[in-house]
C-alpha cells in the first residue's frame, strides 16, 4: 500500500505536447524483421494511421462488433464507483488514444485534473487531445507520443498527482499472455505503487459469436487488416499490393485467441527496403493476435503483472468485463 498522499495539488490547465516517438528507422526495422521472418508478420500498431483509426471507429459501430457498446454500458455502474475510490483532481493517463468518446464519459464523471493519452499515431493523438482541451478548458491535457509497447516516463508535471491508468477495448487482448504481464508490469512501474489501472478484457465465449466480431458482413474488419499494408507503403519504404491479399480471421481454441491474417492470392513479390520478400500463394501473414480471457483467468495475469483486482464489473451475457486493478 501507498503511504496517504497530498490531496492532488490544483494547478492552472495548461497544454503540453511530449514526444518520445520512436524514430522511423527503428519502425521499418521491425517491419523487416516481421516480413523476413516465416511466418511473417507485421505487428498491429501499424493498423493506425489516420485511415486506420477511422476504421477501427467505424467497426466499433458494426452489429456483429459487441465489445465496444458492452464495455460502455458497464460504464454506468462503474465509473460512479471507480471515482468514489480514486477521486477528483488526479491524472487520467490513456494507453491507446482512440475514439474520443469513452474518454468523455470518463472525464465527466471521474473529473480529473490531468489527461495524459498516450499514442504512437501523431496526428490523430495531437487532434483528439487539442478537441478535449477546448472542450474542458479546466482540464490540463498532456500528449505523449510514444510506442506504450516500449517503457517510457510520465513527464515531471503530474509527478504529484494519483494516477488512473485506462486501457479499454480489450487492446491487453494484442499482447501474447506472458507479454501482456510484462506490459501490466511495466504500466505499475509507470504509474507507481498504490496507482489504479481501469481495463477492459473481452472473455472466451462462443466461437461463432467471436469469429462474427472479425468477420463483418459489411467487409470493414477486411479494409482494416487490408489498411495495414496501405500504410506501410504510405510511411515506409515498402510497395507491397494490397490488392494481392485477403483478409482472413479465425479463433485458436488452442490459444485462446482471435487471429488475423493477411493472405497471399497469388504467388508475388514486393520490395521492401532494399530487398525483395517473395510471397506464396495461399501464404499467411499474421496481423493480430485478439486473447479472450475468463475472469480467473486474467486476475492471475494481473497479479504476476503487479496488480491486485481491486473490483470488476460485467454484463449480464459474460461477454466482456472492466477491471479496476491497483499497482502493488
Ligand atoms: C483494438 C485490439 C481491441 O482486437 O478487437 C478489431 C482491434 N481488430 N477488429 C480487437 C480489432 C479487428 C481490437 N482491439
Amino acid at each position: 500500500m501507498r503511504p496517504p498522499t497530498a490531496p492532488n495539488a490544483v494547478r492552472r490547465a495548461e497544454y503540453r505536447f511530449f514526444d518520445q516517438r520512436p524514430p522511423p528507422s527503428a519502425l521499418l526495422d521491425e517491419v523487416i524483421e516481421g516480413l523476413t521472418e516465416e511466418p511473417k508478420r507485421i505487428a498491429p500498431k501499424f493498423f493506425y494511421d489516420e485511415r486506420g483509426s477511422r476504421l477501427f471507429e467505424a467497426i466499433t459501430r458494426l452489429p456483429e462488433y459487441y465489445l465496444t457498446r458492452t464495455e460502455m454500458g458497464l460504464f454506468d455502474v462503474c465509473l460512479p464507483e471507480v471515482r468514489d475510490r480514486f477521486g477528483e483532481g488526479g491524472c487520467l493517463v490513456e494507453y491507446g488514444a482512440g475514439s474520443t468518446v469513452k474518454i468523455r464519459r470518463l472525464l465527466e464523471e471521474l473529473r480529473p485534473g490531468a489527461y495524459l493519452p498516450v499514442d504512437i499515431s501523431r496526428c490523430h493523438l495531437e487532434r483528439c487531445a487539442r478537441t478535449l482541451h477546448a472542450d474542458h478548458p479546466h482540464l490540463s491535457v498532456y500528449p505523449m507520443c510514444a510506442d506504450m509497447t516500449a517503457p517510457f516516463e510520465l513527464p515531471e508535471v503530474v509527478a504529484g498527482l494519483d494516477k488512473l491508468g485506462f486501457y479499454p477495448g480489450s487492446s491487453i487482448g494484442n499482447f501474447e499472455p506472458g507479454d501482456a504481464q510484462a506490459f501490466l508490469r511495466q504500466v505499475a512501474a509507470t504509474l507507481g505503487a498504490g496507482s489504479r489501472l481501469l481495463i477492459g478484457v473481452d472473455r472466451k465465449k462462443d466461437i461463432g459469436l467471436l469469429e462474427a466480431a472479425y468477420n463483418d458482413s459489411a467487409g470493414v474488419t477486411a479494409e482494416f487488416n487490408l489498411n495495414i499494408l496501405h500504410h506501410l507503403n504510405a510511411a515506409l519504404a515498402t510497395e507491397i499490393d494490397p490488392a494481392g491479399f485477403r483478409h482472413r480471421a479465425a479463433y485458436n481454441e488452442a490459444s485462446g485467441c482471435v487471429q488475423m491474417f493477411l493472405e497471399s492470392r497469388k504467388d508475388q513479390s514486393a520490395r521492401v527496403d532494399g530487398r525483395i520478400v517473395e510471397f506464396t500463394q495461399g501464404e499467411r501473414v499474421h496481423t493480430e493476435n485478439s486473447y479472450k480471457y475468463d475472469v480467473g483467468q486474467f486476475a492471475e495475469l494481473a497479479k504476476g503483472g503487479g496488480f491486485k483486482v481491486e473490483a470488476s464489473w460485467s454484463d449480464a451475457d459474460a461477454y466482456f468485463t472492466l477491471f479496476l486493478l491497483q499497482a502493488e
